[in-house]
């Protein structure tokens, strides 16, 4: 299964209201969404360049993933999210050819997409999610 596009780009960040200032006054980008998803720990920012969003991750939690992750690798760049038709059959197609899962199954993310993720040992270091509307 091939992605159509690159849905998104999280990037985990320690203060959202700040680097949404960065996006928008240096790259000149409108932030159109911010939205909390309880179940991820998150506050999350949106911004649309091209037909990608880049997505700031800020933690609501230290010991939720984003809060981990910055704890032990700092801010920057968390996952690349790949937009396919079928979350569920990526996800299969993915596990069938030996690549460990972290979602065995679609569930919900940010914006109402189907989401699904990779084990980054399975895919040279680079947290890989795939959604779909
Ligand atoms: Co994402």
């Amino acid at each position: 299964m091939t992605p159509t596009h690159i849905e998104h780009i999280g990037i985990a960040v320690k203060n959202l209201d700040e680097s949404i200032r960065y996006y928008e006054n240096i790259l000149g980008l409108k932030c159109y969404s911010i939205e909390e998803v309880a179940d991820q720990k998150v506050r999350t920012a949106f911004f649309m360049v091209g037909q990608t969003k880049i997505e700031l991750l800020e933690s609501t939690d230290p010991e939720g993933p984003i809060g981990k992750f910055i704890e032990k690798k700092g801010e920057g760049i968390h996952h690349i999210a790949f937009a396919m038709s079928d979350v569920a059959a990526a996800l299969k197609d993915a596990e069938s050819n030996g690549v460990q899962l972290i979602d065995k199954a679609p569930r919900k993310g940010a914006e109402g997409l189907q989401i699904g993720f990779l084990h980054p040992k399975s895919t040279f270091g680079v947290l890989t999610e795939f959604c779909s509307k």
